[in-house]
């Protein structure tokens, strides 16, 4: 306990060492003067480095992550050719040898499914995302708040299930690290944005169905994508919930930042969400999609013509609801929020809140032993550090 606590101090010390803040400034369509299709390029400049996000809703809904080692780099749309039958090369970075690391991550499909009477699952028609009609997100974008909607109905809705609903993705981009303000409460940092996944007075077609979002991650050829899931120890922030999970990359010979998806296993019922609002989120398991995603012409403009050959292509499915109850049903609102960005993850920490009430629990004298242990494991670092130069 005691020395967890220290190491929880530790943590909380480091991160306020490694605290550095970016410039984020958001661009609707650059070069295209016309809201017919979405692209929103957020470019994050830091000292040494750009990190470019580029969101479309030109085939499915994506999102293209590029960092770069400049803090000068620029991106470039050729527009007649990424609107053109064959958009190879018509997105790319300018001076493309900055470019350290480029990934995507795209969301093709929404499936919808009840339980069926002999302990199966019935499948209603899925909703393709390269198949919906988006809305111009020019006039959500907030340049303060740095925030944009990118809101959307299926082309062709003969249920109507979308009558009085849509399904949306909601981007916040930071300057700086910190914790977001509703649940789940995600940290963040200044290297990462977050994502919420939104599906609002869409009319279930069945009694008390669910939902399964499918996404997919495009890495370069060599780096692949593993799902990791991890035990939270903190339940102040998101009560309850103890489920972390990141879709990380690996790349053997890769000396720049990797990228990562970071979620809680948890989405909410309301627009306002509150831990009775929890509808649980399951991922299932990681598989090979090559050769298999439908309208991805963002990324065949920025990876090539032969980029479902040469990059790795993995698909995930993430569902909401469970034995608990119908919330979806009732609230008729779903929210998911996921991070996505460069570096290492955010990892919660004991909050100030458990340390101070550990430290009383515990009484004085441990607090200070805490207290000594934790300089004593400082100077213990810096000792190390010291040595280092010899090597
Ligand atoms: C854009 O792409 C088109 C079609 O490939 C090409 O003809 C044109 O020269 C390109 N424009 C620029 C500025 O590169
Ligand atoms: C449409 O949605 C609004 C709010 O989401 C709700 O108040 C209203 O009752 C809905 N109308 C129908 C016909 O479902
Ligand atoms: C839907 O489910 C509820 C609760 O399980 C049940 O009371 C109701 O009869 C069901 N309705 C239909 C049409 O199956
Ligand atoms: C996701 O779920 C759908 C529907 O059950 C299935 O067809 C598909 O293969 C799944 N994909 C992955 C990556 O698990």
């Amino acid at each position: 306990m005691a020395a967890a606590a220290g190491l929880a101090l530790l943590a909380l010390l480091a991160a306020a060492g490694a605290e550095r803040g970016r410039k984020v400034s958001m661009e609707y369509n650059p070069g295209w003067n016309s809201s017919s299709v979405n692209l929103l390029h957020v470019r994050a400049v830091g000292p040494e480095d750009t990190l470019h996000y580029v969101w479309s809703s030109i085939g499915a809904p994506s999102v293209l992550l590029v960092a770069t080692q400049s803090p000068s780099s620029a991106l470039r749309v050729n527009w007649t050719q990424l609107l053109s039958p064959s958009p190879a090369g018509a997105i790319w970075i300018d001076p493309p040898d900055s470019v350290v690391y480029s990934t995507a991550v795209v969301f093709t499909k929404l499936f919808e499914f009840s339980e069926a009477k002999p302990g199966g699952e019935l499948f209603y028609p899925t909703y393709d995302l390269s198949e919906f009609s988006w809305d111009s997100l020019n006039h959500t974008l907030n340049h303060t708040a740095l925030t944009a909607e990118l809101s959307g109905v299926p082309a062709t809705d003969p249920g109507g299930a979308f009558s009085n609903g849509s399904l949306a993705f909601r981007v916040t981009a930071y300057e700086a690290a910190g914790r977001a303000g509703a649940l789940p409460r995600l940290l963040h940092t200044a290297d990462s944005s977050q994502l919420q996944f939104l599906l609002a007075g869409v009319t279930p077609r069945g009694n008390g169905s669910r939902f399964l979002l499918q996404l997919a991650t495009v890495e370069p050829a060599g780096a692949a994508r593993r799902l990791q899931r991890d035990s939270s120890i903190d339940d102040e922030y998101t009560p309850s919930i103890f489920q972390v999970l990141s879709l990380r990359a690996d790349s053997p010979n890769s000396s720049s930042p990797l990228p990562f998806l970071q979620w809680k296993a948890v989405a909410y019922g309301s627009r306002s969400p509150r831990r009775e609002d929890s509808i649980q989120c399951r991922a299932g398991e990681l598989s090979l999609a090559n050769g298999s995603l439908p309208g991805a012409s963002v990324l065949q403009a920025f990876f090539g013509d032969s980029w479902d050959s040469s990059c790795t292509v993995s698909a995930l499915n993430v569902s909401f609801g469970g034995e608990e109850g119908q919330v979806y049903q009732e609230r008729r609102y779903l929210s998911w929020s996921v991070l996505l960005g460069f570096g290492q993850p955010p990892r919660d920490t004991f909050s100030p809140l458990v340390i101070s009430i550990t430290a009383v629990a515990l009484g004085t004298p441990l607090a200070m032993l805490l207290l000594g242990s934790c300089l004593l494991l400082l100077a213990q670092r810096r000792r190390y550090s010291e040595y280092e130069p010899i090597n």
